[in-house]
């Protein structure tokens, strides 16, 4: 079993509606598919690879050996102890958003990963206006949710991780299970380094690397604003032993001051709103209890944002 692969160019020609179904497929059965074929240029993506290697090497691998993780499985292994890792991942990340500082050290790493940022954003508005489509609602409905009435204010973010080859991947996940907090992520991951995995029908099954392919996956405020139609999914890394795993993750986000709630033409019929299976929140107030709940199942987050 292989999440699904899809030619994102079929959608401009006459097999628009088999890539269509497709994609309702992807949202609808695995919450997670691969995209082939995206428009975004291969040379570019060939400078993304190069320029975020170079910079994990000259700016971070070695933050990344004296890191908490490190030390913690370092103790481990000289203790003998039988014990896992809990609560570190075997990860390298920074931010790149819109209003952050930004690594300087390595030449073209800025506009390189700048050009990248701007070709992701309008490939997430794509994918969402396939959404909207597929679901039944206007065009451009969740774009116009997720960045309110006025004006371009969603927040679109995109982490930039790394995870090293670990000695005992035994001991340590690379990032511990959880399903993402905001919209539509979309990932440029490792050509060969896999272990990225989601769980489907409660079984792990692996993100199959596949050179310059986008992955994309739905997270929590798809799956209200779908009524549950589209579900995010959980997923882990895990620690490899060889290799040093690149995992470029970018997210359309609503803004933090952006109402989220079922569409109204997807929410039950029921009589009182305290009845829909998911509240009406503000994102911001979401991202609070996220970020203490993140490796939580999902389900108490809507319950505690329905009480705020
Ligand atoms: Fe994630």
């Amino acid at each position: 079993m292989a999440i699904p692969v899809i030619d994102f160019s079929k959608l401009n020609g006459e097999e628009r509606s088999k890539a269509m179904a497709q994609i309702a497929n992807g949202c609808e059965e695995w919450g997670f598919f691969q995209l082939l074929n995206h428009g975004i240029p291969e040379e570019l993506l060939e400078r993304v690879k190069k320029v975020s290697f170079e910079c994990y090497k000259l700016e971070r691998e070695e933050g990344f050996k004296n890191s908490t993780a490190v030390k913690k499985l370092n103790d481990l292994v000289e203790k003998k102890s039988s014990e896992k890792l809990e609560n570190s991942d075997w990860e390298d990340v920074f931010l790149l958003s819109d209003d952050n500082e930004w690594p300087s050290k390595i030449p073209g790493f800025k506009e390189t990963m700048a050009e990248y940022r701007c070709e992701l954003k309008k490939l997430a508005e794509k994918v969402m206006d396939v959404m909207d489509e597929n679901l039944g609602l206007p065009r451009g409905y969740i774009k116009k949710a997720f960045n309110g009435d006025d004006g371009e204010n969603a927040f679109f973010g995109t982490k930039v991780s790394h995870y090293p080859p670990c000695p005992h991947p035994e001991k340590v996940t690379g990032l511990r299970a959880h399903t993402d907090a905001g919209g539509v992520i979309l990932l440029f991951q490792d050509d060969k380094v896999g272990g990225l995995q989601i769980l489907k029908d409660g079984e792990w099954i692996d993100v199959q690397p596949i050179p310059n392919a986008i992955v994309i996956n739905t997270g929590d405020q798809i799956e209200v604003l779908s009524n549950g139609r589209y579900k995010s999914v959980w997923h882990r890394v895990l620690a490899m032993p060889d290799g040093n795993r690149r995992s470029i993750a970018s997210f359309y986000n609503p803004w933090l001051k952006a109402t989220i709630a079922p569409a109204p033409a997807l929410a039950e019929k029921v009589k009182h709103e305290a009845d829909q299976a998911y509240p009406k929140f503000v994102f911001g107030d979401y991202m609070l209890i996220y970020a203490e709940q993140k490796f939580l199942p999902k389900e108490p987050r809507f319950h505690a944002v329905k009480a705020m």
